[in-house]
């Protein structure tokens, strides 16, 4: 296991966003979290990067406990994300975004092969000298996962990575996922969209009131009868018939 967490609990006032969460993720693994409005999707999220710390329970990322980590502590360990609000500087060029979380790791030549070989794969070659304001939403959001998986982490975490996005954009999202899945890089999405969650077809987890409904393969998820009525209600079900 790359990370597990063991009986994490969160309240909010008189809310548990997160309640007795038991959860894992193997090495290279993609999985996906999905659930409505509130089920308590980004809470999980916010404790695996530390922004919130849990009430009690445990993180183990590889064999460490990290649960009372700060979020750069957690990253320098190998855990990147992209917010949902995007850590893009829109001032600066695609490049030189893509300069600035790189050029920890490296300098000179390599520097500028790995930032070009990155914007190749993320289809913004084009864009190295445009400033990031200039892209569209979708590419920008790109960028923005170009500058997460910069740091080559072993866990990469996505709140709603196709947020806004057209249908075009959303499937070469899930494409851009699948390929950096393929890296060897742990990916979990956190997502309510079904149509995406369908279109990306992996290990899928469903949240409600902070509590794990139900997990599975994603042809799992489709065909429980308690997700379809109890959770998804009418419309989650037809948009899962879609
Ligand atoms: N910072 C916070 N303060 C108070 N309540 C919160 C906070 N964050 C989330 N909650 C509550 O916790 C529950 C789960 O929210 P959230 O994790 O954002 O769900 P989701 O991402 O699945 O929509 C909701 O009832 C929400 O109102
Ligand atoms: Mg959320």
């Amino acid at each position: 296991m790359l990370l597990s967490v063991e009986k994490l609990f969160k309240k909010f006032g008189g809310v548990v966003a997160c309640d007795n969460v038991d959860w894992s993720i193997g090495s290279g693994e993609t999985q996906c979290i999905i659930g409505p409005n509130g089920a308590g999707k980004s809470t999980f999220f916010q404790l695996l990067t530390g922004r919130h710390a849990a009430d009690h329970g445990r993180i183990i990322f590889k064999g460490g406990d990290i649960s009372r980590l700060p979020p750069f502590a957690r990253a320098n360990r190998g855990i990147a994300m992209k917010p949902q609000t995007l850590g893009v500087f829109p001032e600066l060029t695609v490049e030189h975004n893509m300069r600035l979380t790189l050029q920890r790791h490296m300098s000179g030549a390599a520097l500028r092969d790995a930032i070009e070989a990155r914007l190749a794969d993320l289809d913004l070659a084009h864009t190295l000298n445009r400033q990031a304001r200039e892209l569209s939403h979708g590419q920008r959001q790109w960028l923005g996962l170009g500058m997460a998986i910069g740091s080559n982490p072993d866990l990469l975490l996505l709140d709603e990575p196709t947020a806004g996005m057209s249908t075009a954009e959303t499937q070469r999202t899930v494409d851009l996922i699948h390929r950096i899945g393929a890296t060897g890089t742990a990916v979990l999405v956190v997502e309510h969209d079904m149509a995406f969650v369908r279109q990306l077809a992996v290990p899928t987890t469903v949240f409600h009131q902070g509590r794990i409904f139900a997990s599975g393969t994603l042809s799992d998820i489709e065909t429980n009868l308690d997700v379809q009525r109890l959770y998804l209600g009418k419309q989650g079900v037809a948009k899962l018939r879609n």
